[in-house]
């Protein structure tokens, strides 16, 4: 059988940039960025993104373009006889897996509170009881376990009709959409009365409450962050690049996926800031940002339940393009590395990710005496780690090895993949730094990460 592609160079940049695009923009990083000091939290992030992002998505294009296989086969094809870098194929496969133990969730979350906007459930409802109504949802196994099935089946309903009938014609229209309800509601936004003062909060650095969390830890965050929206380490993009053609170099088209995701993450904050202010919420409020305070921003705005209803939409298009696109990855994972069928890799994936995602509901209710991570914490907060602070730098780090040493791909092969095709040539010049500063920089973060979590 033909191994399936994309049918446009926008689809596969669409596609790409919705893979990256999604709760990471949308739910995490205004809240990281309310934790850290607003503007001065974000500069940081931005300097990651370029000096750390576009390299590795460039490099994981390059190995899923070179080896036309997902990352469960890709280092196979590529690696130099007698070598294991193949083994990460199982870092791939749980990273994913991990990944979408609890994003099924959150994003059932988010299609519960679109359906609740749209019902006008909050209309008329006090600060208090808008704080109850999250509480009641996350108390309430049921209710959350119909939700995060839904996703998971449709997720997993449109991977069925394959990459271009499927994915693409989904994906595609998806996002588009997303970029003009985001123009919509950034602009209704900054255009309330008192939105001012969010927008300085957001805006303007404020270093003292960046020091106040501790630099090294801001450090970790911004680097996790930067790892977490750009989906690397996982593989998830390397699977689109392994289903284009030759025709474009691979650096401007990371570069205009990095772009769409930033814009992205930095119009969510421009709706969210400006709204708390105009409202006097507090913006600082966390990772229920989105489920608390947002509620009682829309039921004091004027025509709240149309905003609102249309804030979750968005949301749910974000967070959507990204479980396709994992879920896909996930799906030719598994049919590389045990030679099964598209359609039977689904059934047996389908049933199992719903058993998995179990844990994370049950962490809000049943299980709500674990709490893995310190007083407070649940099974989310653990699986959010697993990944977002381990798997996906260290993933990050073995695609960096492995296109700049010798005894990897190697940095010659790599270029050539990376710059075959009209477009941007990647920098040659950054060869010393990737090969020897990069990789240290990466390791010398993620070890004082955990000294700065641990041992407080
Ligand atoms: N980038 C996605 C988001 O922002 C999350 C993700 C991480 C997806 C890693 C795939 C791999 O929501």
């Amino acid at each position: 059988m033909d191994r399936e592609s994309l049918s446009s160079r926008l689809g596969f940049i669409l596609l790409s940039a919705g893979c990256a695009i999604g709760l990471g923009n949308v739910w995490r990083f205004p809240f990281i960025t309310g934790a850290y000091g607003g503007a001065a939290f974000v500069l940081i992030y931005l300097a990651f993104l370029i000096l750390m992002g576009l390299p590795i998505m460039v490099m994981e294009f390059s190995v899923g373009r070179a080896s036309q296989k997902s990352a469960g086969k890709s280092m196979d094809v590529l690696e130099p006889p007698g070598t294991s870098w193949h083994l990460y194929k199982w870092a791939a496969l749980i990273g994913c897996t991990t990944l979408m133990m609890f994003y099924t969730t959150v994003s059932g979350w988010i299609c519960n509170y679109f359906v609740k906007m749209l019902k006008g459930d909050f209309v008329g409802l006090t600060p208090d009881q808008i704080g109850a109504a999250f509480g009641g949802m996350v108390s309430d196994p049921t209710q959350q376990i119909i939700y995060m099935v839904l996703m998971t089946l449709i997720g997993f309903g449109i991977c069925y009709f394959g990459v271009e009938k499927g994915v693409e014609r989904v994906t595609k229209p998806m996002m588009i959409c997303l970029f003009f309800l985001i123009f919509a509601l950034a602009m209704r936004s900054c255009t309330l009365d008192g939105s001012l003062e969010g927008l300085r909060y957001y805006l303007l650095p404020d270093f003292d409450r960046l020091f106040k969390a501790g630099i090294g830890e801001v450090i970790f965050a911004a680097m996790g962050q930067a790892f977490f929206t750009l989906s690397l380490g996982v593989g998830a993009l390397a699977i689109f690049g392994s289903y284009i053609g030759k025709d474009r170099s691979l650096t401007g088209e990371a570069i205009w996926v990095i772009v769409l995701d930033t814009f992205i993450a930095l119009m969510a904050g421009l709706i969210i800031f400006p709204a708390c202010s105009a409202f006097g919420i507090n913006q600082a409020a966390g990772p229920v940002l989105l489920f608390i305070t947002l509620p009682n921003v829309f039921t004091a705005m004027g025509n709240g339940q149309f905003w609102g209803a249309l804030f979750f939409l968005f949301m749910l298009f974000a967070a959507l393009s990204t479980i396709i696109a994992v879920f896909e990855n996930i799906i030719a994972i598994c049919i590389d590395m045990f030679n099964m069928q598209r359609n039977n890799a689904i059934r047996i994936l389908a049933p199992l990710l719903i058993v998995l995602s179990l844990p994370c509901v049950f962490g809000f209710n049943i299980w709500s005496g674990f709490q893995p991570m310190g007083a407070g914490s649940c099974v989310l907060d653990l699986e959010d780690f697993i990944v977002s602070n381990n798997i996906l730098p260290l993933g990050s780090l073995l695609y960096l090895l492995f296109c700049t040493q010798k005894k990897g791909w190697g940095w010659d092969k790599f270029i050539k993949e990376a710059n075959d095709g009209k477009g941007l040539l990647f920098p040659e010049g950054t060869k010393a730094y990737l090969t020897y500063i990069l990789p240290l920089l990466i390791l010398a973060i993620y070890v004082q990460g955990y000294i700065s979590i641990f041992f407080k």
